[in-house]
């Protein structure tokens, strides 16, 4: 999808489709209340186009909702599309996201390849996140998971115009939303794929060519390298698998930022497929752990965007991508296992494993241990961990833990900004005591109760004095049922939170 701004006005502009929103603005809730939508454009000809069905009755401007007009009186445009933004009191860029992409998503199926979208004026909204907003919202709209149908129409967008004032600030805004939306759709590609198309080293290969496209350094190591750092946990989840695993290193490091400025570190899983390994899993719906490598896919597609935006500070991820699989080589529940020594020479923590199917924690133990070992002066991790986070939130909000209120702080309003929502949940003493082991210095489960909070208990004891945050991400990773802004299947949740938070330090 190719996206330009461009500062015309709206009613003179030639296109297939000119797209205008409207919020609801009804107060009135009594039986007879009509609707009473109104256009966020103060264009006399847009509002006299758009007249007729606006006081029709028959459109509320409600959140995604739409009408279409062929041939509207009195403008240049083919089809005037107006999509409601929700109640008028409740707008923000979120809403304008989800409208562009509920306007791709209209014209997609319809064989309409280009359209122009009316940035929505109104003293609620800023014009630059908004435009940012909607340039995120027109790219997620555009994906669609279905690559390997050989009936595949491509029915995506060629172009996408966005009307609004060619100023420094809304080209800036125009281009990081365009950076940003095409980098969670990178890693929705990854989330997408099947573990027979996606394995370990498939993984690290695509993080490699996009480092070459971008300007990132990229190093991907296997077994040889992870046996050589003594990573005990993270390899004992891919030895029982055919598939070699792949620790893949991408370094942004641009030459001004201060020398003694901080480093983040994003760390993600990247278990290719999850089948649980001896503790299998049930077979209903197992299929859908090919998407346990989305918290790893979503550091890949950060530092993509991370790489474009080139904010000054330095940035790092490691992903840690295997298979779970139950082999005769595979490890077995009452195993211990030792992970990485964060120093040379110091012994590494050992793990009593009770579940090979929580094997998440255990990647991740050694990428937070190796990520510091690089100099990460902050810690960020994404993992799709556990069930037990879903049945706490829902698919609605992720989870969000982290040993320091400032910097948990920093990226629950770095989420608020992108419009995803994560939950803090807590830590402590107490849940630790659920995860202590008879043999070994901890267990890799917790019981039954509170175990999205074990499992980040358990990752605590990876990240030392460094402040960390844990992003729990399994409820959020794939979308169970298409909405009017974003097709059902991977979500590629957590990119833009993520580049966020980095552009705040
Ligand atoms: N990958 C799963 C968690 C998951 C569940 C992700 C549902 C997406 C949707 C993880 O590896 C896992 O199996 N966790 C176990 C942990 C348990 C054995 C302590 C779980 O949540 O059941
Ligand atoms: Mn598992
Ligand atoms: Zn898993």
């Amino acid at each position: 999808m190719n996206t330009a701004l461009l500062n015309s006005p709206a009613a003179t502009l030639e296109t297939e489709l000119l797209v205008l929103t409207a919020a609801d603005t009804q107060t009135d809730t009594g039986p007879d209340a009509k609707p009473r939508p109104a256009l966020l454009t103060a264009d006399a000809a847009l509002a006299a186009a758009a007249a007729a069905v606006l006081t029709s009755g028959e459109f509320k401007g409600g959140a995604n909702e739409t009408v279409l007009l062929h041939a509207p009186n009195g403008i240049k445009a083919k089809r005037l599309l107006i999509v409601g933004l929700g109640k008028t009191d409740k707008l923000t860029p979120q809403s304008i996201r989800n409208a562009a992409g509920t306007a791709v998503r209209f014209a997609k199926p319809r064989g309409i390849r280009s359209l122009a979208f009316a940035l929505p004026e109104s003293p609620a909204l800023n014009p630059a996140a908004a435009t940012q907003a909607a340039t995120e919202g027109a790219f997620i709209g555009d994906f669609d998971p279905d690559t390997y149908r050989s009936d595949r129409k491509d029915q995506s967008i060629q172009s996408f115009t966005l009307l609004a004032p060619e100023t420094a600030e809304l080209k800036a805004a125009h281009q990081a939303g365009f950076i940003l939306g095409e980098s969670q759709n990178f890693t929705r590609s990854l989330v997408n794929e099947p573990g027979n198309k996606l394995t370990p080293t498939e993984m690290g290969r695509r993080a490699q060519v996009m480092a070459h496209e971008v300007g990132l350094h990229c190093e991907v190591h296997s077994t040889e390298k992870i046996q050589q750092l003594k990573m005990g946990a993270f390899w004992s989840v891919s030895q029982g698998s055919e598939e070699p695993p792949a620790l893949i290193v991408l370094r942004y490091e641009p030459a001004n930022a201060p020398k003694d400025g901080p480093v983040l570190g994003l760390v993600g899983k990247g278990i290719t497929f999850d089948t649980g390994g001896i503790s299998i899993k049930p077979s209903d719906n197992m299929e859908k752990m090919k998407y346990d490598m989305a918290g790893g896919a979503a550091m890949i597609g950060a530092m993509r965007a991370i790489a474009l935006l080139k904010p000054n500070m330095r940035v790092l991820a490691v992903v840690c991508a295997a298979e779970n699989m139950p082999d005769g080589k595979a490890q077995k529940p009452g195993d211990v296992q030792t992970a990485m020594p964060f120093k040379d020479g110091e012994p590494g923590k050992t793990i009593e494993i009770i579940n090979t199917d929580a094997e998440g924690r255990l990647v991740l133990a050694d990428g937070l241990t190796y990520a510091r070992q690089l100099g990460a002066t902050h810690l960020v991790d994404a993992a799709t961990l556990t069930g037990a986070c879903v049945v706490a939130l829902g698919m609605v909000t992720a989870g969000a833990f982290s040993n320091d209120d400032p910097t948990i702080g920093k990226f629950l309003n770095a989420a608020s900004t992108s419009g995803e929502k994560f939950w803090r949940l807590p830590l402590g003493e107490e849940y630790a005591e659920q995860i202590k082991s008879d043999i070994a210095d901890i267990k890799n489960t917790g019981g039954r109760w509170g175990g999205a909070i074990t499992a980040a208990e358990f990752l605590k004891n990876f990240v030392g004095e460094t402040p960390w945050i844990h992003l729990d991400i399994a409820g959020l990773a794939w979308v169970e049922d298409s909405r009017p802004y974003i097709a059902k299947g991977p979500s590629g949740v957590a990119v833009r939170s993520l580049v966020e938070w980095v552009k705040g330090y």
